[in-house]
């Protein structure tokens, strides 16, 4: 007998993505390097995969957090304080730990206030519904990341309107808020840095426009968290100078090397995003382990130490950028620490990211649909731990892929 689940997985296969992904797995069964399962981590950016040992140029741990004996022993120390879990929702008990990590998160934002989530996918989840109603309009950047998108799939699911504005483009967001009005308030939302092209939006127009306007500006700055901004506390208070009507969401994961997302606040709304975000009083929180090692993250952040270990990543990120030029490939961002080299066909992309990780660098080749048909990149992605002999292999063998590409393609 087909039961109805085998029917339904039939059925998933024959929509447009999974097509497209299959027929690329036969077209590339050897060169299509998704879904890998690494075996080992360190020393340092070493990983190994499949018995093989590559150099990690693929990691989001910009800062080498992941790997510092202090940020590992305040994990040790907090699972021997609370457990691995502390099996409930926020909305009954949170550890003291987790109320610490808020206050101190909040006193290096500069915000009054913080709320923790387990990731930013879940924030934008709970507190983008969680902020509007039916009388209310959210105005979305076509580029904001998917979980932005996803979260006002959800508002508008309650009801609130959603508009979408290209990207960047103040005018076009003047024009749709007009055409909007009239609302109650609005929400704004964008990414404080673009990962993809690391281009960052227009803040101060975008502010003065929320103000303007009745909306409220909501900034997804997961990619500028501990790697922009004094302190490493993102983009937004370096542009502003304040967060008067702005909400600031970050990340504890990438270069915090820890877990979780947050959203930094004014008081008036802690306590009102704790009740109206579903993601928040339905779901679990970051396990309590993690606090102490977020707390040993922002002892490093706010102390002199910050100002080496960005250094040493600008330093990092400065080679990469000038070495990938200097073997006349085009390199794309540089202002965090994520790298796009343009290729173009899949297969080309593809081929160079294998070619990559034969000769021992892991990058990440990155096709449709993440970027446009025919777009393919390496992307490439810089950590303070990554040393000069580790940068210059890559870059060695990028100048033997540079040797293959067509004149064109080349800066
Ligand atoms: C802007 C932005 N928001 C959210 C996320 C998702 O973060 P998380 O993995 O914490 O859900 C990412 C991940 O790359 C991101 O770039």
């Amino acid at each position: 007998m087909t039961l109805p689940i085998h029917t339904m997985a039939e059925a998933l296969q024959q929509t447009s993505l999974m097509r497209f992904i299959r027929h690329f797995e036969a077209m590339f069964p050897d060169l299509h390097m998704k879904d890998l399962a690494v075996d080992h981590i360190g020393p340092g950016r070493e990983m190994v995969i499949n018995n093989h040992r590559v150099i990690n140029f693929g990691s989001d741990s910009f800062l080498g957090l992941d790997q510092d004996p202090r940020v590992l022993q305040a994990l040790h120390k907090g699972i021997d304080r609370w457990g691995s879990h502390n099996g409930s929702s926020r909305a009954f008990t949170s550890v003291a730990a987790n109320v610490e990590a808020e206050e101190r998160i909040a006193a290096w934002l500069k915000t009054e206030s913080a709320l923790i989530y387990p990731s930013v996918t879940l924030t934008n989840a709970g507190a983008i519904p969680g902020l509007v109603t039916k009388h209310d309009a959210i105005f979305c950047d076509e580029f904001a990341h998917n979980s932005i998108q996803e979260a006002t799939k959800i508002a508008k699911a309650g009801g609130t309107r959603v508009f979408t504005f290209r990207h960047n483009d103040v005018d076009h967001l003047t024009a749709q808020i007009q055409a909007a009005r009239p609302y109650r308030h609005a929400l704004i939302t964008i990414d404080g840095v673009y990962s993809m092209s690391g281009e960052l939006p227009p803040l101060r127009e975008f502010h003065e426009l929320s103000l303007r306007n009745q909306a409220i500006l909501y900034v997804d700055d997961a990619h500028g968290t501990g790697v922009l901004g004094s302190h490493g506390r993102g983009t937004i208070y370096d542009a502003l100078g304040t967060y008067e009507n702005v909400l600031a969401i970050g990340s504890l994961s990438k270069a915090f090397s820890c877990f979780g997302g947050f959203i930094g606040c004014p008081n008036e709304l802690h306590q009102l995003l704790k009740i109206r975000s579903n993601s928040y009083v339905f779901g679990g929180p970051v396990p309590p382990c993690y606090f102490d090692a977020i707390l040993t993250v922002l002892d490093i952040f706010t102390s002199s130490e910050y100002d080496q270990l960005i250094q040493k990543l600008q330093n990092n990120l400065q080679h990469l950028v000038n070495g990938i030029r200097a073997i006349g490939l085009d390199v794309l961002g540089g202002l965090t620490p994520i790298l796009s080299i343009p290729i173009g066909h899949e297969e080309d992309t593809l081929r160079a990211g294998a070619f990559l990780f034969e000769q021992g660098y892991y990058v990440q080749s990155v096709t449709f649909p993440a970027v446009p048909y025919h777009g393919g990149v390496l992307r490439i992605q810089a950590n303070a731990n990554h040393t000069e002999e580790q940068i210059n292999g890559l870059l060695g063998t990028l100048a033997l892929i540079a040797a293959q590409q067509p004149e064109s393609s080349a800066a």
